[in-house]
């Protein structure tokens, strides 16, 4: 388990406020609560993520962090309380219906198809196939989407750096290739505000300053309204302003990394143990 203490590689970003927020929404959580047989996973949790914040969930190992993510994102329904996106009640929507207001997510484990290059994969992101309507099919516009499609994955895959490893299969790609492929894939969606779930686990120094870069681009430059779930602490600090520290399925206290590392409750949390 990670510690409070920040280590190891020092981040090349910095964290500020975000000056495109135009397209960006907020995310409200009341109450939300999830339980898996007799495991209360999440047991009460509200907060806010303003439109365009950088938000950070940490906590140890089972604190209910990507269950939380999972409700949010439609991948759990089976809980009870609200979401809110923008304003407007998401709860208990399927996780495509969900994707379709602009709110995505990753998953701790990339959920890349391994099997298949990495064009196929930005290819087959859900959420702009909107030709396979059948007024698409008889008008013929699907072709133009497609073409629309291929552009567009073109250019993101190019903001990412991707163009290299375009034609090879993800089975072929490191971890921090495939994290910054599923990025890539993840933002073929019109995309609003993003849940990261671990981001940077698997992925080499180099490519975790990369990583970051690419994150800090998203919401400075997208606006996008970020939530990140993540155990390097070091990256949390760097790059957001408010940080949720979750244990047994709570909020146990919000803040900056800097007065989270002074909270008793939080340091037991983490240590198990007041310093
Ligand atoms: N699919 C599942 N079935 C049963 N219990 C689960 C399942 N997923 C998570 N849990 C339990 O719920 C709790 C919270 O897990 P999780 O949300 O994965 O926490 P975190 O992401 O903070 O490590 C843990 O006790 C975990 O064992
Ligand atoms: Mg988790």
């Amino acid at each position: 388990m990670t510690g409070l203490a920040v280590d190891g590689d020092s981040p090349q970003t910095a964290a500020g406020q975000s000056s495109a927020t135009s397209a960006a929404v907020s995310i409200r959580l009341e109450d939300v609560r999830c339980a898996y047989g007799g495991v209360q996973a999440v047991n009460g949790v509200s907060f806010e993520v303003p439109a365009g914040a950088f938000i950070g969930l940490i906590g140890p190992n089972g604190a209910g962090k990507t269950t939380l993510l999972d409700c949010v994102s439609g991948f759990n329904r089976g809980y009870s309380g609200h979401v809110y996106l923008g304003g407007q009640d998401i709860s208990r929507w399927v996780p495509h219906r969900i994707a379709s207001k602009s709110l995505v997510r990753t998953f701790q484990t990339p959920r890349l198809f391994r099997g298949m290059t990495v064009m196929s994969n930005l290819m087959a992101a859900p959420p702009r196939q909107i030709g396979e309507t059948i007024r698409g099919v008889v008008l013929g516009s699907w072709r133009d989407e497609e073409r629309t499609n291929l552009v567009h994955a073109q250019s993101v895959a190019a903001s990412f750096s991707l163009q290299r490893v375009l034609d090879n299969y993800c089975s072929e790609l490191s971890g921090g290739q495939e994290r910054i492929a599923e990025l890539a894939r993840t933002l073929m969606a019109d995309c609003k505000a993003i849940l990261l779930d671990e981001p940077f686990a698997g992925v080499s120094p180099a490519n975790r300053v990369r990583l970051a870069e690419h994150l800090v681009r998203l919401w400075q430059e997208l606006g996008v309204t970020i939530v990140m779930v993540e155990h390097r602490l070091e990256w949390i600090e760097q790059l957001c302003s408010s940080v949720h520290v979750m244990a047994n399925g709570r909020i146990l206290a919000s803040g900056t990394m800097n007065e989270l590392r002074k909270d008793r409750q939080v340091l037991e949390a983490y240590l198990g143990a007041a310093p």
